[in-house]
């Protein structure tokens, strides 16, 4: 098989330059500083990450390497990393084991999805499918979620794991059904982001502080935190949709609206513009569109700036609950994070 060279996955760059461009160089310095504290803890996830299917054969290994290869901003295994550490508890093989199978899944999903969404770039890059086919990039998905079930140790873990999975995969059926119709209704799209994004982000956290050995009440700050941060993070990944730079997101823009996908900016746009919800409902129904027109229209409204307000009051919830936790660098570092997510709301 063609084995890619592996660049370096270390998230924090990514992030501390995402706390730049926003203005925020103390973020920035402070994120690099923890970043020092958890060296050996990224590196031993990136070995072990780089050994993922390194001897695996056949096209599927080939599409899930490719997307493995161009690591995202690995923030599922830091917050498994970090809620571990709230406890006390190193980096060591149950925690990497979490903390791997939380990057796993959630590459085998992007997998999945962009077979779903017919996507054509992820990461800024061609998606696996259009590479390699839909049926590896479906395969390749396959053997991920094998792996990340391998590493997760531990009965609670693993039937927790075991939810998200399904949390996930009902979200993207609910999701599935309301193909083809435009639908704004604010109770649906929660219920899709709280599965198809918090729902990992609520397991990082939880099971890495049940890792840690934390007391129940923090592990339902810990669950809380996760909710809070899906739901900032699908937020602005919606708006990015109508108005991010694909330089920069890595991905298409309008990919969301030519799908007909409910994101909450259009459901804000078309409680308030009722023409757009018409002209929506079509779109959605397979007519085509004129992206750009429609995010002008939805931008008129006044959505974009609402959902980015709505998301940092999530970021800000989220920031809130972290009081509730103990005190310490692993606490410094999860504000930290909610910091730079903060700012990319903002
Ligand atoms: C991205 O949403 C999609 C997800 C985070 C979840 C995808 C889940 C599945 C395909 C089902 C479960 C699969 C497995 C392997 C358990 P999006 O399309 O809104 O975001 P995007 O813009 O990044 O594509
Ligand atoms: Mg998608």
């Amino acid at each position: 098989m063609t084995v890619l060279a592996m660049p370096s996955p270390d998230p924090t760059p990514a992030l501390a330059g995402l706390a730049r461009r926003h203005g925020a160089v103390t973020t920035a310095d402070r994120l690099l500083a923890v970043r020092r504290w958890l060296d050996d803890d990224l590196a031993a996830l990136d070995a072990a990450l780089a050994a993922v299917g390194a001897d695996g054969h056949g096209l599927g290994w080939q599409a899930a390497r490719y997307l493995l290869v161009r690591p995202g901003k690995r923030l599922r295994p830091l917050a498994v990393m970090l809620a571990a550490r709230l406890g006390g508890r190193p980096f060591d093989e149950a925690v990497r084991g979490a903390a791997i199978a939380a990057e796993l899944a959630h590459a085998a999903t992007l997998l999945h999805d962009d077979v779903l969404d017919q996507a054509d770039v992820r990461r800024g890059l061609p998606a696996a499918r259009v590479v390699f086919g839909n049926h590896a990039s479906v395969l390749g998905g396959d053997h991920l979620l094998v792996q990340a079930l391998r590493h997760v140790h531990g009965e609670s873990l693993r039937e927790a794991f075991l939810d998200v999975l399904d949390a996930l995969v009902q979200a993207e059926v609910a999701q599935l059904e309301r193909r083809g119709r435009f639908e704004p209704d604010r109770g649906s799209w929660l219920a899709t982001a709280r599965g198809k994004t918090s729902s990992l982000f609520r397991f990082c956290l939880w099971g890495g502080g049940w890792l840690g050995g934390l007391d129940a009440d923090r592990l339902a700050t810990l669950a809380a935190l996760g909710d809070a941060l899906g739901l900032a993070f699908q937020l602005i990944d919606d708006v990015l949709d109508l108005e991010g730079d694909p330089e920069v997101t890595g991905k298409a823009v309008g990919a969301d609206l030519r799908d007909g996908k409910l994101t909450w900016p259009l459901i804000l746009a078309t409680e308030r513009d009722a023409e757009l919800a018409t002209l929506l409902g079509r779109a959605a129904a397979g007519e085509p569109i004129a992206g750009l027109r429609i995010a002008e229209r939805v931008r008129a409204t006044g959505a974009l700036d609402d959902a980015r307000a709505d998301a940092l009051r999530h970021a800000e919830a989220g920031r809130r609950l972290l009081v509730g936790l103990p005190a310490g660098p692993a606490r410094d570092g999860l504000a930290l994070w909610m910091e730079a997510l903060a700012r990319r709301c903002a």
